[in-house]
């Protein structure tokens, strides 16, 4: 499927952000611990969550879904292995593992594989779950693990990886082991996760800090959950429309846990208003040029680079984008350089040389947050952008034409 973008055009009026990708994986997958019954609220109707959900099917849950609640009874589930087909889909999937091993102390799962961005090895998860007391072994691409019991122990990860930290939680926290995890990730998500599973019963501590811990339980009980807001969505609509000079409303966010992007985009000459659950940007000028690094949280997030990359092409000035956590996170570039833009790559480095206008052409989305980017290149292009593979935006974005035709924009979706 294709996006028609109709540029040149200003955004402007309300926007509701859906609730978080990145919190909701890792509590789907939470969801199973329990063995019973849970409902989660505010889960944002994309593909990545509609796979999770599949999965888990597969794995004899029963889901009921309406929009953006689902109920998951996990009561009946018998299987622990994860298909691989799903994997190869969504290497997130990934973070089921440490859920299964949480509750039947085995799984079965293969290499998720690279994706666009990157090679996505899962070292760090693999060589902590062996510190912990699971028994891996691989073999033929699939990895099978088995363990009597955790086995308390302190882990140092090498790198703050999100997702490591969240399957070391998962697959520890119906246990008699006490855990601490060093070096842990500190994204919001993960602070999502620990409240939802200490929802459930669990005593976890920590999280959004470098030192998270854990204290198994023996059973967790059922409740219901609401996700967090999705900060990525909100620095992606914050972007569009501090590219395009328009203004908005951000309903339903939380502006504590984006104070980089917030505070780049008043760098850039935005006006930016920060409310309980709510942010108000107006962006009147051409931007000014930024310097940008990313780091794990509280850093820059890496998922705001490509977005920012594209935001910045028709900023005053030379920008500077450094991306320091995955190495191969730049593809949307040569797309955008189609369109006009003047981007020069110099190994994780970007050199973006501001230009006046871009021109709209046919360009191919090859990864989801690159894709966002090209969609707000196309917004801000001087005629129309065809842009190909959009089910790759799917996978991260909720009624995404719908919010943004609500906003000013033209866009429409086409064979
Ligand atoms: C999570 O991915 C997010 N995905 C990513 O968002 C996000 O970009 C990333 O965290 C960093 O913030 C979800 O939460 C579903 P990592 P994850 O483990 O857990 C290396 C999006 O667009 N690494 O923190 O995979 C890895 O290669 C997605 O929404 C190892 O070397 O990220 C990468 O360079 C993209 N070995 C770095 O660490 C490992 O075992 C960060 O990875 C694990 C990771």
């Amino acid at each position: 499927m294709k996006y028609n973008i109709k540029g040149v055009k200003r955004l402007e009026g309300i926007v509701e952000i859906s609730g978080s990708k990145n919190a909701s994986l890792p509590i789907l997958a939470g969801s199973i611990l329990n063995g019973g019954v849970t409902k989660i609220y505010n889960l944002p109707d994309i593909r990545d969550v509609n796979t999770t959900l599949e999965i888990l099917e597969i794995l004899g849950c029963s889901i009921s879904k309406k929009r953006n609640k689902v109920i998951i009874d996990s009561s009946k589930m018998n299987k622990s292995e994860i298909p691989e087909n799903l994997m190869r889909e969504l290497r997130s999937s990934v973070i089921l593992a440490g859920a299964i091993i949480g509750r039947f102390k085995k799984a079965v799962f293969s290499y998720p594989g690279g994706c666009e961005i990157g090679a996505r090895p899962i070292d760090l998860h693999i060589n902590n779950f062996k510190k912990i007391g699971i028994n891996i072994d691989e073999n033929a691409g699939y990895i099978v693990c088995n363990c009597d019991k955790i086995k308390s122990t302190e882990i140092q990860l090498d790198f703050p990886s999100v997702g490591a930290t969240e399957n070391l939680i998962l697959a520890s926290v119906l246990s008699d082991a006490e855990i601490i995890i060093k070096n842990a990730a500190m994204e919001p998500e993960i602070i999502d996760l620990q409240n939802f599973l200490n929802k459930m019963g669990a005593k976890i501590s920590g999280a959004g800090g470098s030192c998270i811990k854990i204290v198994g339980v023996s059973r967790l009980k059922e409740i219901s959950y609401t996700i967090m807001p999705d900060r990525i969505e909100t620095g992606t609509f914050l972007s569009m429309v501090a590219a395009t000079s328009g203004e908005l409303i951000l309903n339903n966010t939380n502006y504590n846990n984006i104070s980089p992007v917030l505070d780049k985009l008043e760098e850039s000459g935005c006006n930016i208003k920060r409310e309980k659950n709510k942010i108000s940007i107006v962006s009147k000028k051409r931007l000014k040029n930024l310097d940008i690094k990313t780091l794990p949280y509280p850093g820059f997030p890496t998922d705001m680079q490509s977005i920012f990359l594209s935001m910045l092409t028709t900023a005053k000035g030379t920008s500077i984008i450094v991306e320091n956590i995955f190495e191969n996170r730049y593809k949307c570039v040569p797309e955008l350089n189609r369109m006009g833009a003047k981007i020069r790559i110099e190994g994780n480095t970007a050199i973006i040389k501001g230009v006046k206008r871009l021109i709209g052409t046919s360009v191919k989305a090859t990864d989801l947050r690159g894709g966002i980017a090209l969609v707000l290149a196309g917004l801000v292009a001087n005629g129309n952008t065809i842009l190909e593979n959009v089910e790759y935006i799917e996978r991260g974005y909720e009624k995404l034409e719908t919010k943004l035709i609500n906003i000013g924009a033209s866009i429409y979706k086409e064979r």
